[in-house]
């Protein structure tokens, strides 16, 4: 997109934006997004009644009133709507979220995979030609210790990156196996489709960090998928041998892996693991020529440094060093920020600081820090990874959707909200 001169708004004017989806996840963004004294809720929008309602009630319970509709394409029409936060299921996400942008309106979409390179570069084709902005809501950006590990690497503390990992490794069998009953919108993926379903948590801090579309990109990947028991499992311990789910042939592996290689050399490894028993863990791993981060046992092991006083505890070669010392030291200054006012609620305050990041781009009229290309790329590495799977790992081409441009595209916007730079100067000590 075109970088130029765009007006800002006065910050006492309140945006005005439409909320499509209202499962559990809009009715969260909702409740935010409804504390936020810079934006305006106009309308709601989803086809379940008993949602809509729900939506409806969160409005009142501030005193505000909104437009409701079991119709997208009604919200859309209105012409005093500036942007819509898109939290639908998953292969709606970018058809409604193109439908906003040729209505005029800015898009931010929740979380999820695409299901196909067409929808991703029509995402960015759309947003090319109507200059409007699509801000992909990956939350885990934001969180305290990415955040974190960000700066350091922007100080050079790992050296010149080598590899990364992280993953999406939730025991989701309960939500996924029940999700007839509780009309949620896994299961049908999880019957039909077998690949790297849900990448952008793990993915989004990892290219951030990497420099992807700004002087980097993925080049190929290759993924593959294991066996798959768990949900049969679970559904036989917890609804019975008689459940039809019980004998149901689920296509998607239970660990699935995906190795991404980079255009200067680094790799990168996914895992999706979700229909296993286990603890949450994102799995992450941060390593470079001058040291280690690895998010499993929270430590970091950097060469020659050691926390918090070297005099007093010298350097020790091949041991561990427990992250905590280096999340305080390191920490984000939006973090340190956002912990004086008071982080608000949502996976430890992460959902709020990325509604604000969209909400500042529109404001400020600037691309937002997790732009369309962002967002092509990360997306396409579900429906990629589907077909290396299909075709027992064979390495894929990652596309460019910058269409070249990841050469020499400077970093974004300067701001508090920045993920491609520490903006140290937008903060007060
Ligand atoms: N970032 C995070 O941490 C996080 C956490 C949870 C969920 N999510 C993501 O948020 C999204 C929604 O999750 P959920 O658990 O609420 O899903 P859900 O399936 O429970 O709810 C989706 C809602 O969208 C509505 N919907 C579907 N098509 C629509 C359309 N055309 N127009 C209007 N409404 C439509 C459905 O009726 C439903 O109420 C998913 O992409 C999910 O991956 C992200």
């Amino acid at each position: 997109m075109r970088e130029k001169e765009r007006p800002v708004m006065p910050t006492d004017v309140k945006i005005k934006l439409g909320v499509i989806g209202l499962g559990l996840r809009g009715q969260f963004l909702l409740s935010i997004l409804l504390n936020m004294d810079s934006v305006e809720i106009a309308a709601i929008c989803d086809p379940i009644d008993k949602r809509l309602a729900r939506g409806n009630e969160l409005i009142g319970q501030q005193g505000a009133h909104a437009a409701v509709y079991a119709d997208y394409k009604a919200l859309l029409a209105r012409s005093d709507i500036e942007a819509v936060i898109i939290c639908t299921t998953w292969n709606t996400h970018v058809r409604i979220a193109i439908d906003a942008m040729r209505a005029g309106k800015h898009a931010a979409m929740e979380v999820g995979g695409a299901a196909s390179l067409e929808e991703c570069w029509r995402l960015v084709r759309t947003s090319e030609e109507t200059e409007k902005y699509v801000m992909l809501l990956e939350n885990i950006c934001y969180a305290d210790i990415e955040l974190s590990l960000l700066h350091m690497e922007r100080q050079g503390l790992f050296g010149e990156l080598i590899h990364l990992q992280g993953g999406y490794q939730h025991d989701l069998r309960e939500e996924i196996a029940l999700g007839r009953e509780n009309q949620h919108g896994r299961l049908n993926h999880y019957l039909h489709r077998n690949g790297e379903l849900y990448p952008t948590h793990q993915l989004g801090p990892i290219a951030k960090m990497l420099r992807i579309n700004r002087g980097n990109r993925f080049l190929t990947l290759t993924s593959m998928a294991s066996k798959a028991r768990g949900l049969n499992k679970w559904i036989r311990e917890n609804k019975g041998e008689k459940y039809d789910l019980a004998s149901a042939v689920f296509e998607q592996g239970d660990v699935v892996t995906t190795q991404i290689k980079c255009a200067h050399g680094e790799t990168v490894l996914l895992v999706h693991d979700t229909t296993l028993p286990r603890p949450y863990s994102r799995n992450g791993r941060v390593q470079g020529t001058n040291g280690i981060w690895m998010e499993d046992g929270g430590v970091v092991y950097i060469e020659h440094m050691t926390l918090p006083d070297y005099e007093q505890h010298p350097y020790d070669p091949h041991q561990w060093e427990p992250y905590e010392q280096y999340r305080i030291k390191y920490q984000h200054p939006l973090w340190k920020s956002y912990e004086m006012q008071g982080v608000q609620a949502g996976h430890g305050g992460v959902d709020y600081l990325v509604l604000q990041a969209f909400v500042e781009s529109i404001r400020t009229n600037t691309p937002p820090p997790i732009d369309v290309y962002d967002a092509a790329v990360w997306m396409s590495i579900t429906c990629l990874s589907e077909q290396s799977v299909a075709m027992g790992s064979m390495p894929v081409p990652v596309p460019d959707f910058t269409s070249g441009g990841w050469v020499d595209r400077k970093a974004g916007a300067r701001g508090k909200y920045s993920l491609d730079e520490v903006c140290f100067e937008f903060f007060d000590d």
